[in-house]
């Protein structure tokens, strides 16, 4: 009996250009159903002498084992090529719980949505920083009690080093006042850090940082902007009160606080109109502009947002209070 050589490297090219399970199995019956060579080979074996009859047995047998061995291993491939093709992308998707934004993130994004449609432009700020950029400029002098070490984290722990982590947003002013064009209205929110941990204060938190430059503005601009804001974010008419402050970089200064639940005066912000010795330093015509700087701890706003009572559950990373924030 003749048996030919060729049989499984055929059944293997015709089965690379199978396209459904259908196909397949008709494939197979050709090659190991009633009708194929193999089958009928097995059938014609009893026409043969007994000692041919012995290895051409065997020889079939090995071929059919081959053979079945190729359409098994050929079988997953292309149920696996049907269920792509029974796939409906159109069906609406698995509900996936990938976990939920930070209250942090979703605050900053609450306050920021108020200053986009005011034409505001949102910049990252450094959070490494020199003493330039995070006091020199900003009018602090040389001895103000924020530059000693129990207040700022300076990168090399013993001697003041050119480099630390900035105490506020403030740096921001500094650089966009020095790389953007007249007028400016800037939003920076970002990461500050400062030497002070309790219920209530985290060595890390988080401020924006909001600044005009034009010309024409007055305090009068900036109270407005500031009341409407908190009315607002916290979605009702706000009690609020400017006390005055005292920051290098502003003049006059205020800080604003609100009347809340039965908390009484809480402050929720720090702000002033820019020191003319700041505009001055980034070379803006202080006769030509003036400006306002207010800078919010979002931290605080998140507090009294959402309930919370202590500031270190934001980053305590406990998912049973995170994922409260999901929707
Ligand atoms: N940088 C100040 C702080 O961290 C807040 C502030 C910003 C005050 C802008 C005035 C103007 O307390």
């Amino acid at each position: 009996m003749q048996i030919p050589q060729d049989l499984i490297e055929t059944a293997k090219l015709k089965l690379k250009s199978v396209q459904s399970e259908a196909e397949f199995f008709q494939l197979r019956s050709q090659f190991l159903g009633k009708k194929s060579f193999v089958l009928s080979a097995f059938s014609n074996l009893k026409s043969l002498d007994p000692e041919l009859k012995v290895a051409a047995a065997k020889e079939l047998n090995i071929l059919k084992a081959q053979l079945i061995k190729v359409f098994e291993n050929s079988l997953a491939i292309i149920q696996s090529l049907d269920d792509v093709s029974a796939l409906d992308v159109t069906l609406p998707a698995d509900p996936y719980f990938i976990g939920a934004e930070h209250p942090i993130s979703k605050v900053s994004d609450r306050v920021i949505n108020y200053f986009l449609p005011l034409n505001y432009q949102v910049f990252p700020g450094n959070e490494i920083e020199t003493d330039f950029y995070n006091f020199e400029a900003l009018n602090f002098p040389e001895n103000h009690p924020a530059r000693q070490m129990h207040d700022t984290f300076y990168l090399n722990s013993n001697s003041k080093s050119e480099y630390l982590l900035r105490t506020h947003t403030s740096n921001s002013q500094i650089h966009s006042m020095l790389r953007e064009p007249l007028p400016l209205y800037m939003l920076s929110p970002g990461r500050v850090y400062r030497c002070d941990s309790d219920t209530t204060h985290l060595p890390m938190f988080t401020q924006i940082e909001g600044l005009v430059v034009d010309q024409d503005v007055t305090f009068g601009d900036l109270k407005g902007i500031i009341i409407n804001f908190l009315e607002y974010f916290f979605n009702e008419k706000m009690e609020v009160r400017f006390r005055p402050s005292y920051f290098p970089f502003t003049e006059p200064s205020a800080e604003v606080d609100i009347k809340f639940g039965n908390n009484g005066w809480l402050e929720v912000l720090g702000c002033g109109m820019v020191h003319p010795n700041v505009l001055k330093g980034c070379n803006i015509d202080t006769k030509k502009y003036r400006g306002f700087a207010f800078g919010m701890g979002i931290e605080r706003l998140a507090m009294l947002y959402y309930g919370v009572e202590d500031i270190r559950d934001f980053y305590s990373s406990n998912l049973d209070f995170l994922n409260q924030f999901s929707s």
